[in-house]
C-alpha cells in the first residue's frame, strides 16, 4: 500500500506545526529567518548571527552556567530573572541590609557588588563540523570504534582550529551524533550585582503562581560584566571597568500587542522531541508518576510545618521552591501529554514512518530499531525507577540522608583530598542545617524511608531498611548523630581524616547513609546504565531513517544547552473548552492578588502607593501598566532570563516561565497550548524608576537607545 495523501498530510501536519516551534541554531537559521519575514521580522538575518560581525549573539550571554542574560547598554548592564539572580542577592543579604526582602539598587558603579564564583558565557562563533568530526566513520563500525575515531577527529579538530587564549572551543553531538558543531566562547569572570526587586515583586505568587498563567511577576534583576582594562575577561579586581560589549540589545518602550513577532533567544537546556511513542509512555506512565509521589508527600510535610511557624517557613522556602517548580512541572507534562494525545499522534507517526521506510527499501531495520528501543525501555523501567526512588527520597528530600551523602563523598577522597576540600564541605554542611529543622527533617526521614520501603523495587532494595523501625532509627539519629547535630557536626571536621572516618564509622545515621550511596553507585546507576546503554546508538540510527524516509523537511536538534533561537507570536490560549486566556497582563491584576502579610502574595507599601495615586508615568498603557505576556515561542529550562525581541530587533519583554498546561513542551509541542511567559520591558523600567528611584539606571538604559 502506498502512503495515501491522507496520512501523508497528516504527517507533514504534525511535524510542521511542530517545525515552526523549534529551537534553532543561530548560525543555520534560515528557514526560521524566512519564517520571521513572513511574520513581520525588519532585522537583517546578519543580525542574528553573524561570525565576524557583531550580531545579538554577542549581546547573548549564558549566566552562570545555568539560565540566559542580554546586554543593554554600552558599559555592558545586564538582565536577567530575579530567580536567576536570586542565590547572589541572598548571599548580599543580613538582617540589617535584606536585599531579597527590600530589593537592591546601586546608585553608583562603586555600589554594584562583586559575586566570587560567577561567570556569563558568550559564544562568538558556531562552527558545523559535522563532516570534519565524522571523518573516516562508517555505518558498519561497532559503537566502540566509532566512538574512538570520533574522540581521535575532535582531538585533531582542536589543535586545528586557531581560537584566541582567553577562549575555548566546545564541541557538542547534536540529534543524537548525526551532526556535531564547534562553539568558540569566553567567560567573564567579574559580574557584580547592580539592582534587584523585593522579592514580593521579583517572586510575586511564588509557588503558587509558578507555571501558571495569569500570572503578575517582575521576575528581573540587574548585573554588570566587568574586564580587564583591555577589555578580555579576567577575575575579579577593583581595578576592572565595565566590559566594553560588541554589541547590546536596545530596549523599546513600545511593547506588544496581540499577534506581535517575538524572538526568544537564548540556552535552552534539553527537551527530547524525537522520543518514539513507547518513551513518552515510559516517561509519563513510570517514572513521572514515582517522582510526583515522593515529592507530594514531602512538600505536605513541610506545608504543614511552614503554616504554623514561621521561623521553620523561613527556613524552608527555599527547599520548597526547588522541590515543588518540578513536582508542578511534571504534574503539568502527564496532562499535557494525555490533553494533547502526544502518545497516539506519535504511534501514527511512527506507523507512518515504518510504511515510507518499507516502500523506500528499509523497513526491516527501521522496525528492528524502534523494536530493540521498546524493548530497552521494557528493561528499563525497574532500574529507573529505582534510581529515582533513591535520589528523592534519600537525597533531595532526606535532609538528614543528604547530609550523609555530602560527608560519604568527602570520605572517599584520600587524605591529601580531604585536607584540600574540607572546608568547602563544612561551609555546605553549615548551609544545609541553616535551611533545615529537625522537626521537619524528622517526619521527612520517617515519611522517605516508608516510601522507599514500599515502592523500591525488590532486585535493588536496601535490606536494612527493610527490617528498619523507623520511628526508632529517627530517635537515634536525632540524639547522636552528626547528620542531625551542627555542633557535632562542626567538631567532626576538627579531625585529621583517620579520625573523621573512625568516628564516621560508629555513627549509625552516617552507616545509613553509606550503605544506601553503596547501593547506588554498586548496583543501582551501573543497572540503569548498563540498561540503557544502547539507547543513543538506536536514536542516532532512528533519526537517520526519519530523515530518509522524507518525512521532515530539516530536523532542527534538540535543546542541549547550546544557544538558539526560537520565534511566535503574542497570543493566548483556550486552557479548556470554553475558556480563553488573555496574553498580556497588568499591575489592575497585582493589586486583585494582593494578600496583606501572605508569603506569596504580599505587596511593598511603595506600590500600593503608587497604584492609589496612578503614578504611572510613561509605563501607562490603557490606564494601567502592562506587567507580563505570552507567547507562542518555544522554550525551556535555560531559556530563564532569554531576551524577547520584537520584529525591529529590540527588546521588549524578558523570558522566564510556561504555562502549566503546556509543560510537556520539552516532550511534545502543542502549538494549541504551549506558551512561554514574559516579562513586559515596560514593567522592568516602571520598577526600576518608581520603586528603585535608580535613575542612574534608568539613564543609562534610555541613553543607549
Ligand atoms: N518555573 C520557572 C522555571 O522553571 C520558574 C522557577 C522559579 N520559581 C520557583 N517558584 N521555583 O525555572
Ligand atoms: N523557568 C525556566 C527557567 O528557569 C524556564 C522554563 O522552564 O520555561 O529556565
Amino acid at each position: 500500500m502506498k502512503l495515501t495523501g491522507y496520512f501523508y498530510a497528516f504527517f507533514i501536519l504534525l511535524t510542521a506545526s511542530a517545525q515552526q516551534n523549534r529551537m534553532w541554531i543561530p548560525s543555520e537559521a534560515q528557514t526560521a529567518y524566512e519564517k520571521m519575514v513572513q511574520n513581520g521580522a525588519r532585522f537583517k538575518s546578519s543580525d542574528l548571527y553573524h561570525p565576524e560581525k557583531p550580531s545579538f549573539n554577542d549581546a547573548i550571554v549564558q549566566f552562570n552556567g545555568g539560565c540566559t542574560a542580554e546586554i543593554i547598554s554600552p558599559q555592558s548592564l545586564l538582565l536577567t530573572n530575579h530567580h536567576c539572580g536570586y542565590g547572589a542577592i541572598q548571599s548580599h543579604s543580613t538582617l540589617t541590609h535584606n536585599y531579597v526582602e527590600d530589593g537592591f539598587w546601586a546608585y553608583s558603579k562603586s555600589e554594584e557588588l562583586p559575586n566570587p564564583g560567577m561567570y556569563v558565557t558568550f559564544v562568538r562563533r558556531i562552527i558545523n563540523l559535522t563532516d570534519r568530526v565524522l571523518k573516516g566513520v562508517t555505518e558498519d563500525m561497532s559503537p566502540k570504534e566509532r566512538q574512538s575515531r570520533i574522540d581521535k577527529n575532535i582531538a585533531k579538530i582542536k589543535k586545528e582550529i586557531k581560537i584566541k587564549p582567553w577562549q575555548s572551543l566546545e564541541i557538542k553531538p547534536f540529534l543524537y551524533g548525526n551532526k556535531y558543531y564547534g562553539f568558540v566562547k569566553e567567560n567573564y569572570k567579574d559580574i557584580r550585582l547592580v539592582g534587584a526587586p523585593p522579592s514580593s515583586i521579583g517572586k510575586f505568587g511564588a509557588d503558587s503562581d509558578n507555571w501558571m498563567w495569569p500570572r503578575h511577576s517582575g521576575d528581573f534583576s540587574l548585573f554588570r560584566i566587568y574586564a580587564d582594562k583591555n577589555n578580555r575577561p579576567a577575575e575579579y579586581s577593583p581595578d576592572n571597568v565595565p566590559y566594553k560589549p560588541e554589541k547590546y540589545l536596545k530596549v523599546s518602550m513600545e511593547g506588544v500587542r496581540e499577534g506581535d513577532l517575538i524572538v526568544i533567544y537564548g540556552f535552552p537546556g534539553r527537551t527530547r522531541q524525537y522520543l518514539p511513542s513507547f518513551a513518552i509512555a515510559h516517561i509519563t506512565q513510570n517514572v513521572n508518576p514515582v517522582n510526583i509521589e515522593i515529592r507530594q508527600r514531602a512538600l505536605d510535610i513541610m506545608d504543614k510545618f511552614m503554616r504554623t511557624n514561621d521561623t521553620l517557613k523561613l527556613k524552608y522556602t527555599s527547599i520548597y521552591a526547588r522541590v515543588s517548580n518540578y513536582w508542578k512541572k511534571w504534574k503539568g507534562e502527564n496532562q499535557g501529554i494525555a490533553k494533547s494525545k502526544a502518545i497516539s499522534k506519535k504511534q501514527k507517526a511512527e506507523a507512518l514512518f515504518l510504511q515510507s521506510a518499507s516502500e523506500k527499501g528499509f523497513g526491516k531495520e527501521a522496525r528492528e530499531v524502534l523494536d530493540k528501543m521498546r524493548k530497552i525501555y521494557q528493561d528499563l523501567k525497574d532500574p529507573e525507577i529505582a534510581k529515582d526512588i533513591l535520589v528523592e527520597t534519600m537525597y533531595i528530600n532526606n535532609d538528614w540522608i543528604r547530609r550523609g551523602f555530602i560527608l560519604d563523598a568527602l570520605v572517599r577522597q584520600a587524605d591529601t583530598k580531604f585536607k584540600e576540600n574540607k572546608k568547602r564541605y563544612l561551609n555546605r554542611l553549615t548551609g544545609e542545617f541553616r535551611k533545615t529543622d529537625n522537626r521537619v527533617s524528622k517526619e521527612l526521614f520517617i515519611e522517605m524511608m516508608k516510601y522507599y520501603k514500599e515502592n523500591m523495587p525488590p532486585a535493588f532494595r536496601n535490606n536494612r531498611i527493610v527490617q528498619m523501625n523507623f520511628d526508632e532509627m529517627a530517635e537515634e539519629i536525632e540524639k547522636k548523630s552528626v547528620l542531625a547535630d551542627s555542633i557535632k557536626m562542626k567538631k567532626l571536621f576538627d579531625l585529621d581524616y583517620e579520625e573523621f572516618v573512625k568516628s564516621l564509622k560508629n555513627d549509625s545515621g552516617y552507616n545509613l547513609a553509606h550503605s544506601l550511596i553503596t547501593d547506588y553507585y554498586n548496583n543501582i546507576l551501573p543497572a540503569y546504565q548498563q540498561t540503557g546503554a544502547g539507547l543513543n546508538e538506536l536514536m542516532r540510527k532512528y533519526i537517520k531513517m526519519l530523515q530518509e524516509a522524507g518525512l521532515y523537511q530539516e530536523m532542527v536538534p534538540d535543546a542541549n544547552g547550546t544557544l538558539r533561537l526560537s520565534f511566535g507570536k503574542v497570543y493566548g490560549y483556550e486552557p479548556r473548552d470554553g475558556m480563553y486566556y488573555e496574553p498580556i497582563s497588568t499591575l489592575d491584576g497585582v493589586i486583585e492578588k494582593y494578600i496583606p502579610g501572605d508569603y506569596e502574595f504580599d505587596l511593598p507599601a511603595k506600590l500600593l502607593e503608587i497604584y492609589k495615586n496612578k503614578d504611572f508615568g510613561n509605563y501607562r498603557t490603557n490606564g494601567s501598566v502592562p506587567v507580563n505576556f505570552l507567547g507562542t515561542a518555544h522554550t525551556t529550562g535555560g531559556n530563564s532570563g532569554s531576551p524577547a525581541l520584537n520584529a525591529e530587533g529590540e527588546l521588549v519583554g524578558l523570558n522566564f516561565d510556561r504555562v502549566w498546561e503546556g509543560t510537556m513542551s520539552d516532550l511534545f509541542y502543542d502549538p494549541k497550548i504551549c506558551r512561554n511567559i514574559m516579562v513586559d520591558l515596560r514593567y522592568v523600567m516602571f520598577i526600576i524608576d518608581k520603586m528603585g528611584n535608580a535613575q542612574n539606571i534608568l539613564r543609562e538604559i534610555q541613553s543607549s537607545q
